[in-house]
Order: structure tokens, then C-alpha cells, then sequence
């Protein structure tokens, strides 16, 4: 069997793809046969070592798979072969709030990845796919999903009726957008292409705004907020966003602080916190029981994931560039076995 490792200091183009033997399992184990990885920005950093987590030399990057158990160790209880499954992020951030401990072995950071063509998990690292989803769409749960489930349900608690600001169409705000929605949610989503904004709008976003051609969308998402602002805002952008998504909050309401496609170390203003009383959250993906709520929602909504492209595994090198050049809109994917 085949995986990706990465050279440390090379980069996407010293990605090797290596011949290996399967791991033996343990008795708590599961052996996977992985169909699909979907690919995060956090993927790009850790293969590029802009990532602060660990990065170890030669890891197999990736953390979110799915296919089908074909094996289980001689102790196994939670899964059967035949079951369709898809990697949690954290194999040992089962439930309640995360510690240093849960938090430590992610996939594809402080642990060995996905990138891999025989997958051995621990049974407790893995959650069932909902049943209307193919692997490539099931994948995409694992971290983007989840992430958008945690800061829209868990942080920022929406109800029906209110009102959530998405920034850019990558992979967590599309995920957000079609969850948000489908709880009864109003959604203001950004972009830079009127195209991928008219996509949106076709997914059921309710207001538009490009953020190249309106660069004060904070004053404009106020302005069609009836000047109150946005119950919620998902803060993907950083350094050139942050600032604007709290603006673009209403008094009390909060800012998911997710990432920084923009880049990292922006200048934060504390008086705009205190006089608007918004709620700074830090959110790093969710636990095991957060991805099984997500999955039976996505069930029971009947939602499917936008897979944006799907690349051989021979070619994650030009996956990895697909998802650095930006035109994407929901999820990149690769497929592991057809
Ligand atoms: N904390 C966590 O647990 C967690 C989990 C997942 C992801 N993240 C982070 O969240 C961020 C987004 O992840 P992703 O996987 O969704 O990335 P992605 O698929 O690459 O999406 C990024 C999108 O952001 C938009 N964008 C770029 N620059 C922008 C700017 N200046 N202002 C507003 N939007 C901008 C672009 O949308 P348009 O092309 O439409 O303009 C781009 O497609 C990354 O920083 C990632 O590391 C964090």
C-alpha cells in the first residue's frame, strides 16, 4: 500500500508518496479502507510548515477520511466490518470540553494523517456516515463540518430567525451556510467573485456582498441588518477581517473566531469589544460527539456536502495547488480508492 509523507522544509512539491506495510492491528483497532480525504487549509500549512502544532518529519498529513471498515480487532465493539465511517478530528477528544491531553493527537498534526491508502484508528476515532452521502462527501464532516456545526449551534447557540455572517465561500462557510439554513437561519455571505456569491444565493443565502467591490461590508451588513448587526459572525479571515466581523456584530452578539486565510496578528482594539459587548470565541474544530450530532442532523436535513473537485491520490500535489490558487468553492477532495 501507498501513503503521503511529508519532507520537512519542502513544501508541496517534496511531498513522497511511499511504499508501506500495513500497520498490524491492536485489539481496540479498526482497519479502514479509506475512499476519500478532504483537504483543509490547515492540510497547506502543516505540509508548508506555517502550522504552530507539531509538524513532525515524514508525517502523513490529513485529517478527514472516509470508507469502510474491513477489519476490527479482537476487542471491538463500536463498529463492524461493513460499516462506513469517516475519521474524527480529534481520536481522543471524545466529549465534553477539550483539554491538552484530547487535543494532542489530532490527525495529519500531532498524529500520523490520513494521506494514506490502509487506515488503522483506534475504534473510538471514528463516527458512522450518514447514509445518503457518498465518501467524498462524507469526508468533508470531519473538520470543516464540524467547525461550522461547533460555532454555529454550540458557541453562538443560533435560533431560527437569526441572523449569520459567512465570510468567503471555502470550505467551513459553505458548510455553515447550507447547516445555517436548514435551521431556519438567516445568512449574509461574502466573497470576491460575484459568481461563486450567485452560487451561494442558489444554495439559499439570503444577502450577498462582494467583499473586493464593497470593501466596508461590515457597514453593509449593519445597514441590511437594519442597523442591529449580525447575531453571529464566522471570522475565517484574520488580520484583514477581524476588526470588520466585530464590527459587523450586533450589540452582545458574537464573533466565532475560526482562522486567517488573510493571514495571522491582527491588531485587536479592546474598546470595541466593551462598548459593543460582543463575544470574542476561539473555536479549534470539536469533539467526537460534536461530528455525531453534525452527522445525524446532516441525516435528518438531508444535507449534501459541495464537493468543489475531486483529485486522483496520485495527484495531492495538484490538489494542494487547486486549494492554494482559491477558486474553490466548498471542498477539495481526494479520492484514496475509487
Ligand atoms: N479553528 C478551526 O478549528 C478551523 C477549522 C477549519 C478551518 N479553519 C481555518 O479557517 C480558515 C478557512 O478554512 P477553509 O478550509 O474554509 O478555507 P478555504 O476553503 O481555503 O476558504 C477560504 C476562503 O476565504 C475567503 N477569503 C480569502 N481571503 C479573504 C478575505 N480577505 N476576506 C474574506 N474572505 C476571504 C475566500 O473566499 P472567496 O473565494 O469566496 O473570496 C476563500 O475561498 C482557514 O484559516 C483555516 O485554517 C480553522
Amino acid at each position: 500500500m501507498k501513503a503521503w509523507r511529508i519532507v520537512a522544509g519542502s513544501q508541496i512539491a517534496g511531498l513522497k508518496l511511499v511504499d508501506e506495510t500495513p500497520k498490524a492491528l491492536g485489539p481496540h483497532d479498526v482497519r479502514v479502507r479509506p475512499r476519500a480525504a478532504a483537504l483543509n487549509f490547515r492540510d497547506l500549512m502543516v505540509i508548508n510548515g506555517w502550522y504552530p502544532a507539531v509538524s513532525k518529519d515524514a508525517l502523513v498529513p490529513g485529517s478527514d477520511a472516509a470508507g469502510e471498515v474491513v477489519e476490527t480487532g479482537s476487542a471491538v465493539t463500536r463498529l463492524k466490518v461493513g460499516d462506513r465511517v469517516a475519521t474524527s478530528f480529534f481520536p481522543d477528544w471524545i466529549e465534553g470540553q477539550p483539554t491538552r491531553a484530547k487535543l494532542a493527537t489530532a490527525l495529519g498534526g500531532g498524529g500520523a494523517g490520513v494521506l494514506t491508502q490502509d487506515l488503522v484508528l483506534n475504534e473510538n476515532a471514528l463516527v458512522k456516515s450518514p447514509a445518503h452521502l457518498d465518501d467524498a462527501q462524507a469526508a468533508t464532516l470531519s473538520c470543516a463540518g464540524v467547525t461550522a456545526w461547533r460555532a454555529l449551534f454550540e458557541v453562538g447557540q443560533i435560533k431560527p430567525g437569526q441572523t449569520v455572517v459567512l465570510l468567503g465561500t471555502g470550505g467551513v462557510s459553505i458548510w455553515a451556510l447550507q447547516l445555517a439554513k436548514a435551521a431556519g437561519a438567516r445568512v449574509i455571505i461574502t466573497s470576491s467573485s460575484d459568481e461563486k456569491l450567485a452560487r451561494a444565493r442558489s444554495l439559499g443565502a439570503d444577502d450577498t456582498i462582494n467583499y473586493k467591490t464593497t470593501p466596508d461590508w461590515d457597514n453593509e451588513v449593519i445597514q441590511r441588518t437594519s442597523g442591529t448587526g449580525a447575531d453571529l459572525v464566522l471570522e475565517v479571515g484574520g488580520s484583514q477581517t477581524i476588526m470588520k466581523s466585530i464590527a459587523a456584530t450586533r450589540l452582545g452578539g458574537t464573533v466565532a473566531v475560526i482562522g486567517a486565510v488573510s493571514g495571522p496578528g491582527a491588531a485587536l482594539e479592546p474598546m470595541s469589544l466593551i462598548g459593543s459587548s460582543v463575544r470574542l470565541q476561539g473555536i479549534y474544530v470539536g469533539s467526537r460527539e460534536m461530528h455525531e450530532q453534525l452527522a445525524r442532523f446532516v441525516e435528518v436535513a438531508g444535507i449534501r456536502p459541495v464537493v468543489d473537485s475531486v483529485f486522483a491520490f496520485e495527484e495531492l500535489p495538484q490538489a494542494c495547488g487547486h486549494f492554494l490558487g482559491g477558486k474553490h468553492f466548498g471542498k477539495v477532495v481526494v479520492s484514496i480508492h475509487p
